[in-house]
C-alpha cells in the first residue's frame, strides 16, 4: 500500500509534489521519488530509500528540479524489498514513458515473461516497473496514450492506481484506477492527483473521486475523464469539506494524541449523523425501516480494531435487539465457504480499502447478501460497493494506531442496535429514551477521563520495563482487552495478549510470572466478581494488577493500580474502558523512543493481501 500524487499546472512541481507526499507518509515510507518534465522536455527521475525526508534532502526540498508536470510516490514494499532501484516512479528504457502506482499486479510475472520474449528486460523486482513497461509496449504499439492505459487494463488483473508521464505529451498526466484510491483535484489552471485528502487540502477542495476503470487525462486547462472504449465521461466535482487543519497535528506532539482528545467530538459527531429529533432515522445510510424488519441474522467482518469494533457491536445488538450475531476476521470469512442464510453483512473499515475486508464485501455480495459498510471515507471503494454505508464522523485518523476511528465505529454499532431493538420491539419505549440519553452523554464522559492522562503517564513509566502485559476481562471487557491489547502491541512493541479471563485456568496462567503485568477490565457488573478472582489468581503467582473500573466499584485494596471510568450504561462502557487503555499503550510508546504515529513494519490501510 503506497502514496501517489501528480500535479501539472502554474507552479513548480517538484515541491508541490513533496508537500503532497509529506501527508500521504502515514500510507507507507520505505522509500520516496518523483519523476518532473524538465524544461527541456525530458523526464527527470529523483528517488531515495528511505523516508521521505531523504529525498526530500537529496533535491534540496525539490528547487533541484525543474517543471511544471509531475508525478510522486511513497511506498510501503509489497513487491521487492525497499530500495532506490524498486522506489517509484518507474521508467522505461528509453526515459519516455514514467508511472507510479499503489496497489498489487497479481498477474505481474507471467505480463512480465510476455514482455522479456519481446525484447524487454527489467531493472527491479517490483511489479510497478512490469506495468510501466505494459503502457509502453502497448504505446508503442498504437501511437495512442489512453489506449496504452485501456490495453493495460483489460491485460491486468489486481488492484492499481496508476499515473503515467509521457515525454511525447508534455504536461499532461494521465492516469486509472481499480480497487486502489484515488483522487483528483482542480483548482484554476491546476490539476492534481492523490491516493487520499490531506495531500491536497492545501491547494484545493474541489475534488474528483474516480472511479474504477475510468481514465483521467490532467492538462492545464483541466482534466478529461474517459472509459475503458477512451469515450469521454462526465463527472461532477466534490467539495470536501474537512479543513487542512484537521489533517495537522493542532498542536499535539502526535497525531495519535491529537486523536485520542479528539473522540468526544467524533463520538457526538457520529452518534448525531443518525440521531434526529430524539430518534434514529438511518435514512443517509440507505437503511428505511422496512430494510430493518428483514433484518434476521447478521455477520460482522473487519481486520484489526474494525474486527474488535465489530466483537463490541455483536454484544450490543444481541443484547438490544435479540438478532443472532457473528463477528468474523475478514481475512478468514473471505475464504471459508460460510453457511449464510440471508444475513446481512456489515463490513466495519476504518480507510474503506482494507483489502480483506472489501474481498469479504465482494464474497457477501457474490451470495446475494445485502451489506452494510461502517466506514470513514468517504469514496472510499467498501463505501462505493457496499448497499447501505454508515459514514463515521471521524475526519482522517493520520495515526496508523486508530483511536477515534475505532470509539466512532462502536457507537455507530450503538445506534445501529438500538434503531434494530426499536422496529423489533425488543426495548421498552422508556428504556429506549433512557439508553439514547446515556449514549448522548458518552462524550462528556470520555471529554472528563481524559483528564486522567497525567495518572496513567505516571503509571506507563512505572512499567516500561515489561516485557508481556495480560489484558483480561469477560463479555464486553473481554472486547475491549483484545482492542487494549492491540494498542499496546502495535506502537510500543510490547508482547501482549487479551485473554477472556476464563481461559487463564486452562493454559495462559502457565505464563504469568513475577511482575508480569495484568489489566483487568471491569465494568460489567455480573461479571466483575469472577474477573477478580482470576486477577487474584494471577497476583498470587506474581503478577502486578492494574483494572480498569467504574467509579463505585469495589477493587482488593492490594490490586497496585486502578484507573476509574464514569458510571455508565454497561452496554456503552466499551467507549470509556478503552480510552485508558489508549493512554497507557500511547506514553508506553512515547517513553520506549517508537515512532508512535508510524511505527515499523505497519500502514495506515492495508490495501494487499
Ligand atoms: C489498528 O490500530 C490497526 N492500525 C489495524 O488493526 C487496523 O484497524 C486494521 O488494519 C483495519 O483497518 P481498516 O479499519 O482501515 O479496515
Amino acid at each position: 500500500m503506497c502514496g501517489i500524487v501528480g500535479y501539472i499546472g502554474g507552479k513548480q512541481a517538484a515541491p508541490v509534489l513533496l508537500d503532497g507526499l509529506t501527508k500521504l507518509e502515514y500510507r507507507g515510507y520505505d522509500s520516496a521519488g518523483i519523476a518532473v518534465l524538465d524544461p527541456d522536455g525530458n523526464i527527470v527521475i529523483e528517488k531515495a530509500k528511505g523516508r521521505l525526508s531523504v529525498l526530500n534532502e537529496k533535491i534540496d526540498g525539490g528547487r533541484a528540479v525543474n517543471g511544471f508536470c509531475g508525478i510522486g510516490h511513497t511506498r510501503w514494499a509489497t513487491h521487492g524489498e525497499p530500495s532506490e532501484n524498486n522506489a517509484h516512479p518507474h521508467c522505461n528504457d528509453e526515459k519516455t514513458i514514467a508511472a507510479v502506482h499503489n496497489g498489487i499486479i497479481e498477474n505481474y510475472t507471467e505480463l512480465k515473461d510476455k514482455l522479456i520474449r519481446r525484447g524487454y528486460s527489467f531493472y527491479s523486482a517490483t511489479d510497478t516497473e512490469v506495468a510501466t513497461k505494459l503502457v509502453d509496449y502497448y504505446y508503442k504499439k498504437y501511437n495512442d496514450p489512453l489506449r496504452a492505459i485501456s490495453e493495460f487494463a483489460l491485460r491486468v488483473r489486481g488492484s492499481y492506481a496508476l499515473a503515467v508521464m509521457n515525454k511525447d505529451y508534455p504536461d499532461t498526466v494521465f492516469a486509472i484506477r481499480k480497487d486502489s484510491p484515488m483522487i483528483i483535484g482542480v483548482n484554476g489552471g491546476e490539476a492534481f492527483l492523490a491516493s487520499d485528502v490531506p495531500a491536497i487540502l492545501k491547494y484545493t477542495r474541489n475534488v474528483y473521486y474516480v472511479d474504477n476503470l475510468q481514465i483521467a487525462r490532467l492538462e492545464k486547462g483541466g482534466v478529461t475523464f474517459y472509459n475503458l472504449d477512451r469515450e469521454e465521461v462526465e463527472k461532477e466535482t466534490v467539495e470536501i469539506t474537512w479543513n487542512a487543519e484537521a489533517a495537522e497535528k493542532g498542536g499535539f506532539e502526535h497525531f495519535m494524541l491529537k486523536e485520542i482528545y479528539e473522540q468526544p467530538r467524533v463520538v457526538t459527531d457520529t452518534v448525531n449523523y443518525v440521531l434526529k429529533n430524539g430518534d434514529f432515522d438511518f435514512s443517509e445510510v440507505g437503511l428505511t425501516d422496512k430494510d430493518f424488519k428483514k433484518i434476521k441474522g447478521i455477520v460482522i467482518v473487519g481486520c484489526g480494531s474494525a474486527y474488535h469494533a465489530g466483537v463490541v457491536m455483536q454484544y450490543v445488538i444481541e443484547d438490544l435487539a435479540r438478532v443472532p450475531v457473528r463477528v468474523e476476521l475478514a481475512s478468514e470469512f473471505r475464504y471459508r465457504n460460510a453457511v449464510l442464510n440471508g444475513e446481512l453483512v456489515v463490513a466495519i473499515s476504518q480507510s474503506g480499502e482494507t483489502a480483506d475486508t472489501l474481498a469479504a464485501v465482494r464474497a457477501a455480495r457474490d451470495k446475494g447478501l445485502k451489506t452494510m459498510a461502517i466506514v470513514n471515507v468517504l469514496g472510499s471503494t467498501i463505501a462505493r460497493e457496499a448497499d447501505y454505508v454508515f459514514f463515521t464522523k471521524a475526519g482522517p485518523e493520520i495515526s496508523v494506531a486508530t483511536t477515534k476511528a475505532y470509539s466512532a465505529q462502536l457507537v455507530a454499532g450503538y445506534a445501529f442496535a438500538l434503531k434494530l431493538a426499536k422496529i423489533r420491539g425488543t426495548v421498552e419505549k422508556d428504556e429506549y429514551s433512557r439508553i439514547i440519553t446515556e449514549l448522548t452523554s458518552l462524550p462528556e464522559k470520555i471529554r472528563e477521563l481524559l483528564n486522567c492522562k497525567e495518572e496513567i503517564q505516571k503509571f506507563a513509566a512505572k512499567t516500561l520495563d515489561r516485557h508481556d502485559v495480560f489484558f483480561i476481562g469477560r463479555g464486553l471487557d473481554y472486547a475491549v482487552s483484545v482492542e487494549g491489547s492491540l494498542k499496546l502491541k502495535e506502537i510500543s512493541y510490547i508482547h501482549s495478549e487479551a485473554y477472556a479471563a476464563g481461559e487463564l485456568k486452562h493454559g495462559t496462567i502457565s505464563l504469568i510470572e513475577n511482575g508480569t503485568l495484568v489489566f483487568g477490565v471491569l465494568t460489567q457488573k455480573n461479571l466483575i466478581e469472577k474477573t477478580v478472582s482470576n486477577l487474584v489468581e494471577t497476583k498470587s503467582r506474581g503478577a502486578l494488577i492494574a483494572v480498569v473500573a467504574e467509579e463505585g466499584t469495589n477493587v482488593p485494596a492490594d490490586f497496585e493500580q486502578v484507573f476509574r471510568i464514569p458510571v455508565t450504561d454497561g452496554r456503552f462502557a466499551a467507549s470509556l474502558a478503552v480510552i485508558p487503555l489508549q493512554l497507557f499503550a500511547y506514553y508506553l510508546s512515547v517513553l520506549r523512543g517508537n515512532d508512535v504515529d508510524k511505527p515499523r513494519n505497519l500502514a495506515k490501510s492495508v490495501t494487499v493481501e
